[in-house]
């Protein structure tokens, strides 16, 4: 150490001029010199462009978390509950095992399959706790690119959830896509989406947003579901489920697990994703968990031997404590009935907005169809808006979405749709 800095000390002396520019050489000379600027986050970029934005009138339709009718965050008061609970009984904080809390793997395969799910009794399943949606998603790509030799190709329906593609990529799968959203009528493109399915390899990945689908809000009806049904079964394919709005969609879990449900009942073995961000309010706590639907129970217990295996060198084990709110939540039946309560009232909120929009565009004397507004469900709206109106709405009123016109209706209140119906009404008349 002191030879290195006698050396430093001797060189620099022996070049003074030198000196003040020597850190900024090091720098130059630094081990990520070849590292591009990557582009941002198109979500991120628009909240930060709200946020530079003064006008008081100012909406932000970007992010896709709930809001109250006072555009505030909320948090639900059976996760208040829940977390006194566990504040009172002062548990340690020591590991969870790989696959996360046996409480919550359970009740959160339950809240999916169904109490009486003929997989759920025959224990031909295995749901391993995760980092939210997301982490679901990445544990069932790296174990679909591992052990799901028969094809590495995962079909997305086109436009999907913008990090699907990312996630699938990263997890060595190979990204197609299959129709999904017909732009002229803001529907789903049910004859295309069929026709695409019916075309896609034997054996390849397809994956499906159980309910609520973002971006678009546009479903399936379960007539519709069933024909899809029936071609995946046809072609072989393996049906990958992501449901991160179970329940936000009707405000009915049930209801929002119907095309898992009957995927099941038909005989098709699936992966499945769950996300607790939205349907429990629980964004940063970061609790989903992942299911693999199996042949037999001895089947499962080979993949979860396998999907703890890739997990342990990807982060260890999950975090404790969104674990422990949803199952305490799910598990408590005066929790959970009152979670099922306020889950309800967030639908309707979304729902009551929808009708709200509508109504007021009327009121302003729009003369377009904007039906597609209450027919579509969940969080996200494709409202059809083009590019150079979605710029308008930006710069001369000051509302804030993504540049595909896709709005999230969790941020709109009583106190801003009326607002939102008259800028959106000056762009588009
Ligand atoms: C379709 C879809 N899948 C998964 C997720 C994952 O979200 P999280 O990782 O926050 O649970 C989201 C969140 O927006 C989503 O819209």
């Amino acid at each position: 150490m002191a030879a290195l800095r006698k050396g430093f000390t001797a060189s620099a002396l022996g070049r003074l001029p030198l000196l003040k520019v020597a850190p900024a050489a090091v720098r130059a000379s630094s081990w990520w010199a070849n590292v591009e600027m990557g582009p941002p986050d198109p979500i991120l970029g628009v909240t930060e462009a709200f946020k530079r934005d003064t006008n008081p009138k100012k909406i932000n339709l970007g992010v896709g978390a709930y809001r109250d009718d006072n555009g505030k965050p909320f948090v639900l008061s059976s996760v208040r509950k829940a977390e006194a609970i566990l504040d009172g009984k002062k548990q340690d904080k020591e590991y969870l095992p790989i696959g996360g809390l046996a409480e919550f793997t359970k009740a959160s395969a339950e809240l999916a399959l169904g109490q009486d799910s003929e997989v759920i009794k025959s224990g031909r399943y295995i749901t391993v706790q995760c980092i939210s949606g997301t982490g679901s998603l990445r544990v069932g790509g790296v174990f679909m690119s591992r052990f799901h030799q028969a094809s590495h190709d995962v079909f997305l329906p086109k436009p999907s959830w913008g990090n699907h593609t990312p996630i699938f990529r990263d997890s060595g799968l190979q990204l197609k896509a299959y129709r999904y959203y017909d732009p002229s009528t803001c529907g789903f493109d049910f004859s295309g989406a069929l026709d695409d399915i019916s075309k896609i390899p034997e054996k390849s990945i397809i994956l499906f947003h159980a309910c609520a689908h973002n971006p678009t809000g546009v479903d399936p009806k379960p007539e519709q579901w069933k024909e899809i049904a029936a071609v995946v079964k046809k072609k072989s394919l393996f049906p990958f489920f992501d449901m991160a709005y179970q329940g936000f969609a009707s405000g009915d879990t049930n209801r929002d697990a119907w095309a898992v449900r009957y995927f099941l009942e038909q005989g098709h073995n699936i992966a499945l994703c769950q996300s607790y961000a939205k349907n429990m309010g629980l964004y940063g706590e970061r609790i989903g968990a992942f299911t693999m639907v199996c042949a037999d129970a001895e089947e499962a217990k080979r993949v979860e031997s396998q999907l703890k295996i890739l997990i342990r060198p990807m982060y260890s084990n999950p975090p404790l404590t969104g674990a422990r709110l949803a199952a305490t939540i799910m598990n408590t039946p005066d929790l959970r009935k009152e979670w099922l309560v306020e889950l309800k009232g967030m639908a309707d909120r979304i729902i009551g907005m929808r009708s709200q929009l509508v109504n007021d565009l009327k009121k302003e004397g729009s003369t377009h169809n904007w039906q597609h507004i209450t027919d579509q469900i969940g969080m996200f709206c494709f409202t059809g808006l083009k590019p150079e109106q979605v710029e308008r709405l930006m710069k001369e009123f000051s509302v804030y979405m993504t540049k595909d016109g896709r709005i999230s209706i969790a941020g709109l209140s009583s106190g801003n749709v009326g607002y939102l119906a008259h800028a959106i009404h000056q762009v588009s008349k």
